[in-house]
């Protein structure tokens, strides 16, 4: 379903995606350093498995620009995940776009917590959005296969 896209940009947003669109995440996929060999198999299971999608789509191409999506009990905790914009178009705006739009469903809009996972330099990025690293005295623990997620 297309979502009615009351900001000013080239973009569209969508809350679930095509076939076609589901390849284009599998470019997103290889421009990142946790994801990059996921097959449009992989991308279809996590897409479909999720609880909130957001696309943006460049209306002239018709492509899929930027993603991320949300696991969440919609009441006590959401956590965003595969926050993505395409290599060409980082920098203008789209992530904060994303981020937006992610934030303002009404989903989320009596949760608890909503959580994330990021390298230290986008610490600023998030913080605009009113996120912290002030979490007390928790810290992140995880149980993996995936070597790129420890050490
Ligand atoms: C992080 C990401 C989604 C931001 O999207 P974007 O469209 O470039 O973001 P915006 O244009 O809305 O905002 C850019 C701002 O974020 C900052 N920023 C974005 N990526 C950054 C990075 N990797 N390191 C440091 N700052 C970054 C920029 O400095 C810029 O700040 P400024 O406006 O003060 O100059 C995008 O860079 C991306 O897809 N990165 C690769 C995937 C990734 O690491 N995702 C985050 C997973 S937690």
């Amino acid at each position: 379903m297309s979502i009615p896209d009351g900001g000013s940009t080239d973009v569209r947003v969508v809350d679930e995606l095509t076939d076609h669109q589901l390849d284009d995440l599998v470019g997103l996929y290889r421009s990142t350093w946790w994801a990059s060999d996921r097959t449009v198999d992989d991308a279809r299971a996590v897409v479909g498995a999720s609880d909130l999608v957001v696309g943006l789509i460049e209306v002239a191409s018709d492509r899929l620009v930027a993603f991320c999506r949300v696991l969440t009990d919609r009441h006590v905790i959401a956590v965003i995940l595969d926050v993505i914009v395409h290599p060409d178009r980082r920098g203008a705006g789209l992530g904060g776009r994303l981020m937006d739009e992610i934030l303002g469903r009404p989903e989320l809009a009596r949760v608890g917590s909503i959580e994330l996972v990021c390298q230290p330099d986008l610490l600023d990025f998030y913080r605009r959005f009113g996120f912290t690293d002030q979490v007390g005295s928790s810290l992140l623990m995880r149980l993996t296969i995936d070597p790129r997620l420890s050490g």
